[in-house]
């Protein structure tokens, strides 16, 4: 990681530490050009209230068909540029309105805090069932025990997806949001995932059920609101965004909770502060955390800097996050923080439609955790962060349980 007057480059030591580079550039810098990995060139917003308005300005874009185009212009030269399926692309994440307005209509129902109330019982039966299989152990890798697991089988139990598929499923998952992933490996796992997807749609296409994926090929066959592409993009991403960031939620929190034990045994003492501790470990080390996207269709003024039209705003939402001018004390983990108005989920028309589900899931998956093994524990192992530019989590999360009450 490098800071000179003029690019600000994303390297791979970056990932083990990016609050460092963040605290650094809020201050001297907020918004500055950015080199990601990859050769992508873009503009860097740190802040919180500069993120917070890029996020929601209408004048930044997310079409993922002009997006495509400026790719080819905002990168340094020679950069090698993975190709993964155009066709995955169409999901309302890559759109605006009214392309936006209307594919977010077709699932909002489905994800509303009233709409995923009813799976609280289901989330507390798989949370069980692990925290069971894990009871007898020493020491464990709490991602494949615990934080992978949940949210994996949520979303793929709500979309109607076959349990065997689940873990090659998140293993192409893992491969296209690696910053590290070699070209052939990115394209390999594109060209596996969309075949996958495809089989999966038509297979509800002859066997309808009660289900989600269902639903959708419906709503797809129902008078022409959604086309193929866009049946297969949105699967694809409610499948990815379902599972790989909630895991790093559930993760990140339990090793927040273990590098604060005042605050684990405050938790503990008082399961009511649960919503309020999880909010607190959304923002403290958000998921989502370095680069989400947006391009300018006209130059736009982001703290006093002019950004030229068609280049890429790049929101480092877990800087944001660490900004002392919306967060008092921000560096430290406080699960009764008041007022935590953090931009985990984002901000504006594509807030994540995932958010209530994502909470009740940490919610359960932790609540579950502290209250069986008292004794949890960092084993002391060193930790490594992924190196996505996307995504903050952890390679393994290894844990010492200790004895069962
Ligand atoms: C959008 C974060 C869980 C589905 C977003 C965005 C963020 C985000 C930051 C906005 C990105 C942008 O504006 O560019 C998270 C985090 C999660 C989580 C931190 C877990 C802790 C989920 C879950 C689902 C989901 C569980 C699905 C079941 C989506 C979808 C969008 C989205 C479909 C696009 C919404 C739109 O474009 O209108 N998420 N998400 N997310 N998220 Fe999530």
């Amino acid at each position: 990681m490098t800071v000179e007057d003029e690019a600000v480059r994303i390297g791979a030591d970056f990932f083990q530490d990016p609050h460092r580079l963040y605290s650094e550039l809020r201050r001297t810098g907020p918004v500055r050009r950015v080199v990601l990995p990859r050769g992508v060139l873009g503009w860097l917003v740190t802040r919180h209230a500069d993120a917070k308005a890029v996020l929601s300005d209408p004048r930044l874009s997310k079409d993922f068909v002009r997006a495509g185009e400026l790719l080819e212009r905002n990168r340094e030269p020679g950069s090698p540029r993975p190709e993964f399926g155009e066709e995955l692309q169409a999901h309302m994440l890559n759109m605006d309105p009214p392309d936006h307005t209307r594919l977010r209509k077709l699932v909002n129902k489905a994800f509303t805090v009233r709409g995923v109330g009813h799976l609280r019982p289901r989330v507390e039966q798989i949370t069980e069932s692990l925290l069971e299989a894990i009871a007898e152990a020493d020491e464990v890798d709490l991602i494949p025990a615990l934080a992978f697991p949940v949210p994996m089988t949520v979303i793929c139990e709500l979309l109607g997806v076959p349990a065997a598929d689940r873990e090659a499923f998140g293993g192409w998952t893992r491969v296209l949001l690696s910053t590290s992933a070699s070209t052939v490996e990115i394209t390999e796992a594109g060209v596996a995932v969309g075949a996958y997807v495809m089989e999966l749609i038509e297979s509800k296409r002859s066997a309808p059920a009660e289900d989600l994926l269902t639903a959708l090929v419906e709503a797809r066959e129902d008078g022409d609101r959604l086309s193929e592409n866009e049946l297969l993009s949105m699967t694809f991403l409610l499948l990815l965004a379902g599972h790989e960031t909630t895991v790093n939620l559930i993760a990140n929190g339990v090793l927040s909770l273990l590098r604060a034990p005042a605050q684990a045994a405050a938790l503990r003492a008082n399961p009511a502060l649960l919503p309020r501790a999880v909010e607190e470990f959304l923002r403290f080390e958000s998921p989502v955390n370095t680069a989400t996207m947006r391009y300018t269709t006209e130059p736009v003024v982001v703290a006093g800097v002019e950004i030229p039209a068609d280049e890429f705003v790049v929101v480092a939402i877990g800087s944001a996050n660490r900004d002392a001018a919306a967060f008092p004390d921000p560096d430290t983990v406080d699960i009764e923080r008041e007022l935590n108005a953090h931009l985990a989920f984002g901000h504006g028309i594509h807030y994540c439609v995932g958010a209530p589900l994502a909470r009740m899931e940490a919610e359960v998956a932790i609540g579950g955790l502290l209250a069986r093994f008292p004794d949890l524990a960092l084993t002391g192992t060193p930790l490594q962060w992924r190196e996505s530019t996307i995504i903050r989590g952890l390679h393994s999360l290894p844990v010492r349980l200790g004895r069962t009450p």
